[in-house]
């Protein structure tokens, strides 16, 4: 469920009529709703009702201060995976105790920043990570509160290129070596390894994946318990997937049945949880609005030209992914399938190929992509010397831009010539 709807034939983010939006940022924008983020944060958290559960916002998915802040004030931690998230998660005012470090490529400078930030945990991915760690936690006469990421060889059934679980990927600890490093990470010093965590990937649609690998860490903290280790706490990741495609029957387990499957899976086990959602919180409290520049037809095909591109959403053009794209003037007309593409000079900026849109669309509307709040604005980039498109958000009949677009002068400020060159 969102807050992007039609009132009068006029699609409101909220209260506020999107064309408003239009005449004052420009196209295109990307547009996030405060009261679906507040739905979703708590949908989320009231499924886990009965655990003793903290979820921590993966900030990858959507970083903008004010998008954190709100959710942070909703009782959001955060996950980050960068100095970058750490600071933006810090800066939005996340609690330190509250925000897990993440990520399968930690650079000592990052440790060390995490660290002197006081995060509540860090997810280690290798035994180098594991050395690197207790040398210089040490070093700076700290105790890192851990848990090794494992990688519990379950396939999430997700887009390849977001699996994360399997035993080929790159990310986690090899199954078989998980009781080692652990006894391994008790005995080194400025190590405190009480939890276990684990991500399978993004986008899941089934629970029986989750379902799979929870089981599997079950039984690991079992083992490891038996064998004396204190395991109290599980970090269970994120990777809930929502709705993107209105036309595919597709629909993804409710947070209540992940949260019902939590439970059960992990019933009688006495630990405390984190998860880290981004897509299920932000997904949907997100829409980018472009304007069409034109329409071009051939003998084959029509051409819906728009301002937006795949500098700025990227996920089609890299994952093949397809976003609902709606009017935001409700039309009368019947449709025609159309591709929707942006002005970049590549074949792979294409939004949607023979999607229905209203045969009455001509240059100059608007048009609203769907679901674009996660993976959305994070993944832009200025491609083509594009600026980054700016994003806004909205509460009640209020809207603020919560990121303005850049000018040209700022879009290069950070280039010099070389001395050589004239
Ligand atoms: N925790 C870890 C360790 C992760 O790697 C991720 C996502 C999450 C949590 C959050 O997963 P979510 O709840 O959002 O599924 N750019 C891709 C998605 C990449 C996901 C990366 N990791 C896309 O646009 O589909």
């Amino acid at each position: 469920m969102h807050h992007f709807s039609y009132r009068g034939g006029v699609l409101h983010a909220e209260d506020v009529a999107v064309p408003r939006i239009a005449a004052e940022v420009g196209t295109p924008f990307y547009c996030y709703s405060t009261a679906t983020l507040t739905r979703h944060l708590s949908v989320f958290q009231k499924a886990l009702t009965g655990l003793d559960a903290t979820v921590c916002f993966a900030v990858k998915a959507n970083s903008n201060i004010a998008v954190l802040r709100t959710l942070i004030g909703l009782g959001a931690g955060c996950d980050v995976v960068s100095c970058g998230e750490l600071q933006l998660a810090l800066k939005a005012g996340a609690a330190p105790a509250k925000i897990v470090f993440s990520g399968v490529g930690k650079t000592e400078a990052e440790i060390r920043l995490a660290l002197a930030s006081g995060v509540g945990q860090i997810n280690v991915e290798s035994e180098a990570e594991l050395d690197t760690l207790s040398r210089v936690a040490a070093e700076m006469g700290k105790t890192a509160r851990i848990a090794l990421r494992v990688n519990p060889e379950v396939d999430a059934g997700t887009h390849d290129k977001i699996s994360t679980g399997r035993k080929e990927d790159k990310f986690g600890i090899e199954w078989s070596a998980v009781p080692r490093l652990y006894r391994k990470a008790a005995r080194l010093p400025g190590i405190d390894p009480t939890s276990v965590a684990v991500h399978i990937g993004s986008q899941i649609t089934e629970l029986a994946p989750f379902e799979a690998a929870f089981k599997k860490v079950r039984e690991l903290v079992l083992q490891l318990r038996a064998e004396g280790l204190d395991i109290r706490h599980l970090d269970l990741g994120g990777g809930l997937g929502v709705p993107y495609d209105h036309s595919s029957n597709k629909t993804p387990p409710s947070p209540e049945e992940y949260g019902a499957m939590v439970k059960r899976t992990f019933a009688g086990l006495d630990c405390k949880f984190t998860f880290e959602p981004g897509r299920v919180i932000v997904g949907n409290a997100g829409i980018m609005v472009s304007e069409i520049v034109s329409i071009k037809e051939s003998a084959e095909r029509r051409f819906v030209i728009v301002d937006a591109a795949m500098n700025d959403l990227v996920r089609p053009a890299m994952y093949g992914s397809r976003h609902d794209i709606i009017p935001v003037q409700e039309a009368s007309s019947g449709s025609l399938p159309v591709d929707v593409v942006g002005p970049v000079c590549e074949t792979t900026d294409c939004f949607a190929k023979a999607y229905p849109l209203p045969s009455s669309l001509k240059a100059g509307d608007l048009v609203a992509f769907l679901t674009a709040g996660a993976y959305g604005a994070v993944m832009a980039s200025s491609y083509n010397a594009r600026a980054l498109i700016p994003e806004v958000m909205v509460s009640g009949d209020q809207f603020a831009v919560v990121r303005r677009r850049p000018s040209f002068e700022e879009m290069v400020a950070l280039e010099q010539l070389p001395p050589w060159v004239e």
